[in-house]
């Protein structure tokens, strides 16, 4: 091994790049992006209080804020007229900053207020706790957050009971992670996130599921010293300098659970892997 072996999320600067190459190499925004379209009309037309003045939408790990502009005009255009408060809670600046660019970019035409607060979900629930504030919100969503939070349950459970009466959390997650992450388990102190909904049966939640399968463009890891096939393999892992730091049986068989024929399509000298994605509504 010549380097020590730290989590991707332990360098910011990084984790930021891989995800970027891990978006353009994926469909995981436009599978995201297409759920959205197909469904979340008919979930957020009853979300509001009768006679409300605004609806209040909570976005946790929102990254640059994509797939939350997407939801924010889908509501919007759910109730025309209706002012919309967001509040952002997301730990890094860079992917702030982005999103606040996007904001500028894109939303016009929004009635739409936001609150940033670059923070974790962790740090966002004991400022809440310590101002004795639980305001509540008409919809709330976890998009491809619930890995890094330090207990999915008590996550679950707390912002859950932020929901109003008529409310919706919404949380998509990709169940296969586990399949790539034993490294980083084993090896970084990674803490292994149980299964969503194992946790919301456990916590007797009443939810809907929707699976989704996209497509994952591997090729690039297979190419010796190829610079965007590293930072995917980064990704994937949630090893920092995944290469550099494992041992090259550990790279063997990384290289090999996703090689998997299974899980895999070659066509035209291209590698796509199948993923799944699961799209869950919860209801208060
Ligand atoms: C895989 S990205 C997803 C970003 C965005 N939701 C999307 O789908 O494009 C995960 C995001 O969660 C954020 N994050 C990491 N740990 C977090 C925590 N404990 N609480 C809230 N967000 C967190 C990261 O900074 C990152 O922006």
């Amino acid at each position: 091994m010549e380097a020590p072996v730290n989590l991707l999320f332990s360098d910011f600067g990084l984790y930021v790049k891989t995800f970027e190459v891990y978006i353009e190499r994926s469909t995981q925004h436009q599978c995201t992006k297409k759920f959205i379209d197909e469904n979340l009309s008919d979930l957020v037309t009853s979300i509001g209080k009768k006679g409300a003045s605004c609806l209040n939408v909570l976005g946790l790990g929102s990254g640059s804020g994509e797939m939350d502009l997407a939801i924010l005009s889908k509501i919007q255009s759910q109730h025309p007229g209706l002012p919309i408060h967001n509040e952002v809670v997301e730990p890094l600046p860079q992917q702030i900053s982005k999103y606040k660019d996007l904001v500028k970019e894109k939303g016009q035409g929004l009635n739409i207020s936001f609150i940033w607060n670059q923070l974790s979900s962790e740090e966002y629930v004991k400022q809440n706790k310590e101002r004795k504030e639980s305001k509540k919100f008409d919809f709330i969503h976890m998009i491809q957050m619930v890995y890094y939070v330090e207990s999915i349950h008590d996550t679950i459970k707390y912002f859950h009971s932020l929901l109003e009466t008529n409310g919706k959390l919404l949380i998509i997650y990709n169940p296969d992670y586990t399949r790539f992450r034993s490294l980083s388990f084993e090896l970084a102190g990674d803490h292994f996130v149980p299964d969503v909904q194992k946790v919301l049966d456990e916590l007797r939640m009443k939810y809907q599921i929707c699976k989704l399968s996209f497509g994952m463009d591997v090729t690039e890891c297979f190419i010796e010293g190829n610079e965007n096939g590293e930072h995917l393999l980064d990704f994937i892992t949630h090893i920092a300098h995944f290469k550099k730091s494992v041992s090259a049986d550990q790279k063997d068989a990384v290289l090999q659970q996703i090689r998997q024929p299974q899980f895999i399509k070659e066509e035209n000298g291209q590698i796509i892997l199948n993923r799944i994605m699961c799209a869950i509504v919860v209801d208060p």
